[in-house]
């Protein structure tokens, strides 16, 4: 999708059973509150294989439903080629997966993968840290990073859409 009719973002992470769907569920919660449901595909993907097919990691989902998100219907899936053409935006949660994913990518759509959290400079942090073999509290950390990033992408996907 491109241009007025719509955009497109695909969150990726290792495993897509925590940053990746939290960000997902973040910021389609943002798209809603701000009308542009319609208007924006989200998706998230994993770098690696290992959970495809599971639900977000149970602390993930209870971090993320503590702050009114339910990511129980996300399943973990693997980036596949075709992602590169269908999504507007990549953006990856650390540098070693946007490395992963720029090895694979196609020259000519490069210039659509970034990190996360570049879209928010002011955070001066660039990686969401990996949560999986850490305490709670990364959880919700994970969950304040993809709140500030996802606020500033919306401005940018405002610019996509022309609407702003
Ligand atoms: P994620 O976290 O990349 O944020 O989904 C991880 C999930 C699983 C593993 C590593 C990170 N793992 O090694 O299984």
């Amino acid at each position: 999708m491109n241009g007025r009719q719509g955009c497109s973002v695909l969150f990726v992470c290792l495993g897509n059973i925590c940053r990746s769907p939290t960000a997902e569920g973040v910021f389609r919660a943002i798209c809603e509150r701000e009308g542009l449901s319609g208007q924006v595909f989200i998706d998230s993907a994993g770098t690696a294989a290992y959970h495809v097919g599971e639900p977000p990691d149970r602390r993930s989902q209870e971090a993320a439903r503590r702050r009114g998100i339910d990511l129980s219907s996300l399943r973990a899936r693997q980036l596949a080629d075709e992602d590169f053409h269908r999504f507007d935006l990549l953006l990856a949660m650390d540098n070693a997966n946007l490395s992963a994913m720029h090895d694979r990518c196609p020259e000519v759509c490069r210039d659509r993968l970034a990190l996360f959290l570049a879209q928010a400079p002011e955070l001066l942090q660039t990686e969401v840290p990996d949560p999986y073999y850490g305490g709670a509290q990364g959880f919700d950390e994970v969950l304040d990073l993809s709140a500030a990033a996802g606020r500033a992408l919306l401005a940018r996907v405002r610019e996509l859409l022309g609407t702003e």
